[in-house]
C-alpha cells in the first residue's frame, strides 16, 4: 500500500526556503504516529529538511539523480522503479512524504492520503500538486487541538482510493 502524507496550508502551499512554512508541533506528531506503521519515501530536497535524518525506526528511502549522492542510514534510489523494486521487498505500507516530484510520481498509484490542512495562510514557495478527490472517499476527519503550542487551527483528514 501507498500513502500519501503531508500538511498543507488553504491555498495548497507545503514548503518555504525549504523548511516547513510552519510550526505545528501536533501534526509532526501525527505524521509520526502515521509513518512509523511502515516506511517513507521522499526526495532529496525533503530529506535536506529534516533535521537528524534518517527518521528512525522507518527504513528511508531517498530519490536523487546525484549517483554519487551518500547518506548514511538510507536507501538511495535513483529512479521510481528502483524505489518499488526496493519497497516491494517487505509488505509495510510505503509513505510517500514529498516533496513535490515525489508526490507527482506516485499520484496514480497512491491508495490513501493523510492530509493536515492548516487553516491559515503562509508564505512560501512549494506547492501540493493538485488531487482529483472525487477519486478518494473521505474516511476520517479530525479537528485538532488549538493551544499554546499548536496555534494554527487544523484538521487532520484521511481518504482512501475508491475502487
Ligand atoms: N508540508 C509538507 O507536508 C511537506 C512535505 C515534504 C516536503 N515539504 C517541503 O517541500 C520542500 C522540499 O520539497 P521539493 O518538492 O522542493 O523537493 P523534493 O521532491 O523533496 O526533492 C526533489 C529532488 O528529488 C530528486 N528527484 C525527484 N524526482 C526524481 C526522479 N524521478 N528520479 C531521481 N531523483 C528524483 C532530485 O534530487 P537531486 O537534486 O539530488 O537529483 C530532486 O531535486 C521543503 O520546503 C520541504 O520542507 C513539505
Amino acid at each position: 500500500m501507498i500513502t500519501f502524507v503531508w500538511a498543507e496550508d488553504q491555498n495548497r502551499l507545503i514548503g518555504r526556503e525549504g523548511d516547513l512554512p510552519w510550526n505545528l508541533p501536533a501534526d509532526m506528531a501525527f505524521f509520526k504516529k502515521v509513518t512509523l506503521t511502515g516506511n517513507v519515501a521522499m526526495g532529496r530536497k525533503t530529506l535536506d529538511s529534516i533535521p537528524n535524518p534518517p527518521l528512525k525506526n522507518r527504513v528511508n528511502y531517498v530519490m536523487t539523480r546525484n549517483q554519487s549522492f551518500d547518506q548514511p542510514g538510507v536507501v538511495i534510489c535513483h529512479s521510481k522503479e528502483e524505489l518499488l523494486e526496493a519497497a516491494e521487498k517487505t509488505d509495510k505500507p510505503l509513505h510517500v512524504i514529498g516533496g513535490v516530484s515525489l508526490f507527482e510520481a506516485f499520484i496514480d498509484e497512491v491508495d490513501m492520503l493523510y492530509r493536515t490542512v492548516i487553516h491559515d495562510t503562509f508564505e512560501g514557495d512549494t506547492f501540493m500538486p493538485e488531487i482529483d478527490y472525487t477519486q478518494f472517499e473521505l474516511v476520517e476527519k479530525r479537528e485538532g487541538t488549538v493551544d499554546s503550542n499548536n496555534v494554527h487551527a487544523h484538521t487532520f483528514e484521511i481518504y482512501k482510493r475508491k475502487h
